[in-house]
């Protein structure tokens, strides 16, 4: 029996889902997903990619390229703990001020500095500040991703405020937008995952958010 514990405390999220499946009650795992943009960061991601390990829980990181190329061995633990990685320009820059070869050039040398360390070329971008222009999606193909709650973890140093501004908002499907460049927004972030959890929450990578989501499919019928 002990061991059967410590088997599923490893597991994580999968643990979860049998222990309800065991108990016969909810099965269907509720999705969510946690991003963090302007990494990696030297200080603070690798504790964070620690804990998320320590959950089995998978992430999508925006990262920039001027960071990128500074800490390259940090964006290789980032792509080998499984976890996606979107593109977050290279220089945090308001995309939708630039020209469009600008803007194209921020988002290429991003994803080419990426390309070099992972060997895949990211496919989502989240535009710093949310600013992005529609016709950059067919000038980069890149598919933008914008965030359902932020409780501006960069504003204050106290994590359990930025973990009760998620923990009361979020939903089904949403996407929780930190940053991994605190102290702060790390721990915040490992008391949402604990805490969601608890609520039966599963935390999946962006991806898997946007390619599940019916809602444009029932405004059709
Ligand atoms: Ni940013």
């Amino acid at each position: 029996m002990f061991a059967g514990f410590v088997c599923m405390a490893a597991l994580g999220k999968y643990a979860a889902g049998l222990t309800r499946e065991a108990m016969g009650t909810e099965v269907t795992p509720k999705k969510i997903a946690i991003t963090f943009d302007d990494g990696p960061n030297e200080k603070y991601t690798e504790e964070l990619l620690k804990g998320l390990e320590e959950r089995g829980v998978t992430a999508t990181f925006f990262l920039l390229g001027k960071e990128v190329e500074q800490y390259p061995d940090i964006v290789k633990e980032i792509k080998d703990g499984g976890h996606l990685i979107g593109t977050h320009s290279y220089d945090h820059v308001n995309l939708s001020n630039l020209t469009d070869a600008a803007a194209i050039e921020q988002v290429d040398k991003t994803n080419a500095a990426i390309h070099e360390i992972t060997g895949e070329y990211p496919e989502y971008i989240r535009p710093p500040f949310g600013c992005w222009k529609a016709n950059l999606d067919y000038e980069t193909s890149m598919i933008e991703v914008l965030w359902d709650v932020d409780p501006l973890d960069w504003k204050t140093s106290n994590s359990d405020v930025i973990t009760k501004r998620v923990v009361d908002k979020v939903e089904e499907n949403d996407i929780i937008l930190l940053h991994d460049a605190s102290e702060s927004s790390v721990k915040a972030a490992f008391k949402i995952i604990d805490e969601l959890e608890k609520e039966g929450y599963t935390f999946v990578t962006v991806d898997e958010i946007l390619f599940n989501y019916t809602g444009n499919m029932l405004q059709c019928k």
